[in-house]
């Protein structure tokens, strides 16, 4: 029998130099699929908020939504490590809220937490670490600073950024947190970062040189076109074949074909 992944298996991995496997889930029957694949990470991301509950960006995602959606993967998933996304003001506020809405989560079956920004959450990492909470941090384009940000931007393209970044990131790796994602930024920026610190880098938009890769599952899997980021990678067009089957649904059943007498009871 496989044990489930822990985050020590990904140190592992990441010290043997094999790349790190992260995708999306929200839910028990996309969990089963994922897991089904071999994937190391799911991890239940407040990207939710736009390819599940059809908003806008991140923001309006609640601890309660991410409680439920956690609840649902951390159940289906027996051998993937399962990351929960802390959504927007469940960490940015006061401490003893940001320990205990982060230990909710993994009450729900998370192994770990991810939460977006670096100096100024850093007490709130500690405190978590120190709880025994693994941490997952996410820098670059970070989406629940999208206001912030003047929109989906790629971030950190002058050196002095660069060097912001790297900077961050150490004070991320000293502070505890066991990996970090790096959103949409430069290739050779993401290069600097990872060469900089011994955790593990996950890329998202954020060129090869990352010891691991995400994704989110449904621009993967050709589900979510509303928007198609440069550094989507459609494996599979699960829209288009979904239409061209709900299609075949509605003709069969318009022209009396469906159901036929193998899917009717005696
Ligand atoms: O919410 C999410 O899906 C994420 C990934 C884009 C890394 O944070």
């Amino acid at each position: 029998m496989k044990f489930r992944t822990t985050i020590t298996d990904l140190q592992k991995r990441n010290q043997q130099g094999k790349k790190i496997v992260m995708v999306t889930a929200y839910d028990a029957t996309f969990a089963r699929i994922v897991e089904e694949a071999g994937v190391d990470v799911m991890l239940v991301g407040d990207s939710l908020g736009m390819v599940v509950q059809g908003k806008e960006n991140t923001l309006s995602v609640t601890m309660e939504e991410m409680l439920y959606h956690t609840t649902m993967v951390a159940s289906a998933a027996k051998k993937s490590l399962v990351i929960a996304d802390m959504p927007f003001l469940s960490y940015q506020g006061d401490i003893d809220d940001a320990i205990k809405n982060a230990g909710r989560l993994l009450q729900c079956g998370a192994t770990a937490v991810k939460l977006e920004g670096s100096l100024g959450i850093l007490d709130r990492i500690s405190a978590m670490v120190e709880f025994g909470i693994p941490v997952m941090a996410h820098l670059g384009m970070t989406p629940q600073s999208v206001h912030q940000l003047g929109g989906y931007r790629v971030q950190a393209k002058l050196q002095s950024e660069v060097d912001r970044l790297v900077d961050d990131v150490k004070a991320l790796e000293s502070a505890g947190v066991f990996a970090v994602v790096l959103e949409a930024i430069p290739a050779d920026a993401a290069e600097q970062v990872t060469a900089a610190v011994a955790i593990p880098t996950i890329g998202i938009g954020a060129g090869p040189a990352c010891d691991g890769q995400v994704l989110v599952l449904y621009d993967l899997l050709g589900l979510f076109d509303g928007f198609v980021p440069k550094f989507v990678k459609q494996y599979a067009q699960l829209k288009a074949e979904s239409i061209k089957a709900l299609r075949e649904f509605k003709r069969d059943v318009e022209d009396g074909k469906f159901p036929s007498g193998s899917e009717s009871y005696d």
